[in-house]
């Protein structure tokens, strides 16, 4: 156990996004939508499609592949694996396991899932970093890795035309420098909701049967409008708890970079807040919704785009299927190139 206070921060972002783009204008061949329809309703214009064979733990460690040579280390220095995704590989075991022998991770490490929905990455993190604190664990990746596109009902116009395919991984490492890195972090759920957005069977309760095939209830539903609401209300409430418990004031916050859900949601999420929309990076129009991929995967374009800058206040956060949301502020320390 370390006895001094250790703080968690980011050293290496990387990320993975399949080839395959499916844009809005093929979708309107597949169901009754439009281009129009969809960029005004959702802010979307493409999504990528992961191939078949190319799982959440290929895409997952192809992105994590990346953080690791980004930070100038190989797979035997990692401690530490947790993978967030709501479409695992399989359903057990882990895909964090899968991932593990994929990059050749040691094999004296834990690795295991976070089930959280689009909170997942944000779950994961702070799992993360209260292990890590403990001093028994120097470095972790964690990963978000989606295969939307598997659990999609692509005869259903009101969600096919959402989410997408991707992964992104962040390598964490431990300092004792203070005041850097992971700061603050809330978490919550609410399970009387669940049934506003989740897939009816596939698990333990209603194993695959042909009538449960045949009904469509291995598909993602959702009720659109109520999780429209409640996103908008807890990530804007999420958002100004974090900032309260870390005695920040938006106006200190660099930039935040929320779940990509939907453009609208951010808009409402940022006028609440009395924030810029330009202080809100989306790279939704390109990936639309890939869950607990799309926080890394719009952190490191900004990153990328040398919006992010070392010192700045960056606020994430993310609203789910659980329904869960949570959000981490976190003071950027620049990592490897
Ligand atoms: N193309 C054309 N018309 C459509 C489509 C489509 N793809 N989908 C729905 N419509 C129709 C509806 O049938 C409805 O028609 P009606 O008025 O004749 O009944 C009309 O468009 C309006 O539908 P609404 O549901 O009212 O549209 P809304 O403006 O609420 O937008 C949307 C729907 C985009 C799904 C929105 O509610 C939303 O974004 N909700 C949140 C979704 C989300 O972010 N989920 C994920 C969060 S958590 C996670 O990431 C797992």
């Amino acid at each position: 156990m370390s006895s001094v206070e250790l703080s968690v921060f980011i050293r290496a972002i990387g990320v993975h996004t399949p080839e395959r783009t499916l844009t809005n204008a093929e979708l309107s061949k597949m169901v009754d939508t439009s281009d129009e329809w969809i960029k005004t309703r959702s802010g979307i214009a493409e999504r990528r499609i992961a191939g078949p064979g190319e799982n959440p733990s290929d895409m997952g460690a192809k992105a994590a592949a990346k953080a690791i040579a980004r930070a100038g280390l190989t797979p035997a220095d990692v401690d530490l694996l947790i993978v967030a995704t709501m479409t695992p590989d399989v359903p057990f075991p882990s895909t964090a396991c899968f991932l593990q022998a994929k990059l050749g991770l040691r094999r004296d490490i834990p690795c295991f899932d976070v089930s959280a929905a689009c909170s997942g990455f944000v779950y994961a993190l702070q799992v993360a970093k209260d292990m890590m604190r403990s001093g028994s664990y120097r470095r972790a990746l964690v990963v978000g890795a989606e295969k939307l596109s598997s659990v999609v009902d692509w005869s259903d116009r009101t969600t096919c035309v959402l989410f997408g395919d991707g992964a992104g991984a962040a390598l964490l490492e431990t300092t004792t420098e203070p005041n850097v890195g992971l700061l603050g972090n809330l978490l919550g759920a609410d399970g009387n909701n669940a049934e506003l957005l989740h897939c009816a069977a596939g698990g333990s309760a209603a194993p695959a049967t042909a009538d449960s095939l045949r009904d469509g209830k291995h598909f993602l539903r959702m009720n659109g409008k109520e999780v429209f609401r409640h996103a908008v209300r807890v990530m804007a409430e999420s958002c100004e708890r974090v900032l309260a418990k870390c005695d920040v004031k938006s106006e200190q916050v660099a930039w935040f970079i929320p779940h990509q859900a939907n453009i609208r949601i951010l808009e409402a999420v940022a006028s609440q807040l009395n924030v810029g929309m330009d202080r809100f990076p989306s790279n939704l129009e390109r990936y639309g919704n890939t869950s607990a991929a799309s926080i890394p995967l719009a952190l490191e374009e900004a990153w990328q785009a040398g919006k992010i800058k070392h010192g700045d206040l960056i606020l994430i956060v993310a609203f789910g299927a659980g329904l869960t949301w949570g959000a981490t502020l976190l003071r950027w320390h620049e990592p490897t190139r």
